[in-house]
């Protein structure tokens, strides 16, 4: 695989690096996407019964036992070498900042530094009530955990479909995407606001925008350099490639 000499140039003067990750990019490690056609999570199932709040009212037991399923998923999975890739970039670039859609924590468990989670984490649980957060529950079968706090559900601590991002996350987000001079955007389809307007942040800021995405996104047409094929493939080969 070779890259234009353009980016190469680009990369190897880069100072300030941004990077903007989706479910693409744990397709490798065998987590399925969203949105892929017959793959993806939502091509099984509905959005709005299992990821937003008012299905979690209506329903507590059928989402915690879907996250339950998702989280032993993600249990059963490593990092990638697209995840690795991401490290030795890291090491490369003295600012450099890891923006993730992705709850699975597979960046940190790569040894990713800098990592911004956007849509939380599903390794984490919280009540949702009070807030608290916890590492340990009563996983007994009939119903959802409760808060030893407050008594409240427990839930995971994801962002749902209209619920607002952690507001530290996302301003450090847009900081990012506003002052890097490449940004990157992986593995994500691009349709999620508001990280899907990061990419266009940057564009407009002038920074250099490449995206490597198994397809064209709503990105691509803004895009410097557009690489459509497996993460896991070409960030190794990139990296390599500019960094020897
Ligand atoms: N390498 C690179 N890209 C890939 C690969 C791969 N191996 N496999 C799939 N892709 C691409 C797909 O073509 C698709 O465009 O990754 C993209 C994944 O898109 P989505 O499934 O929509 O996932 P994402 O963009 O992360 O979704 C955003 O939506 O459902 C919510 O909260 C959830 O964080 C998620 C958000």
């Amino acid at each position: 695989m070779s890259f234009p000499e353009g980016l190469i140039a680009q990369l190897r003067i880069s100072k300030n690096l941004a990077v903007l990750t989706g479910a693409g990019v744990s397709k490798e490690s065998g987590l399925r996407t969203f949105r892929d056609a017959q793959t993806g999570l939502w091509a099984q199932y509905k959005p709005h019964e299992l990821a937003s709040p008012e299905a979690f009212q209506r329903d507590p037991k059928l989402v915690w036992d879907w996250y339950a399923w998702r989280r032993e998923a993600v249990k059963g999975v490593r990092p990638n070498p697209g995840h690795y890739a991401l490290v030795g970039m890291e090491k490369h670039v003295p600012d450099f900042t890891l923006i993730t859609q992705n709850v699975d924590g597979l960046h940190r468990m790569a040894g990713s530094q800098n990592v911004l989670e956007l849509h939380g984490n599903i390794q984490r649980v919280r009540c949702a009530d009070c807030y608290t957060f916890t590492e340990v529950w009563d996983d007994d079968t009939e119903s959802v955990p409760h808060c030893k706090v407050c008594g409240g559900l427990l839930r995971p601590d994801v962002v749902w479909f209209g619920e607002s991002l952690p507001r530290d996350q996302l301003e450090a987000a847009v900081q990012a995407a506003r002052s890097c001079d490449v940004f990157f955007s992986i593995g994500t389809s691009g349709v999620v606001q508001p990280a899907a307007s990061l990419g266009f942040a940057a564009h407009n800021r002038g920074a250099v925008v490449v995206e490597i995405n198994a397809e064209p996104t709503p990105l691509t047409p803004k895009a410097n350099y557009s690489f459509h094929g497996k993460s896991g493939e070409i960030l190794p080969a990139l990296v390599k490639e500019v960094w020897g």
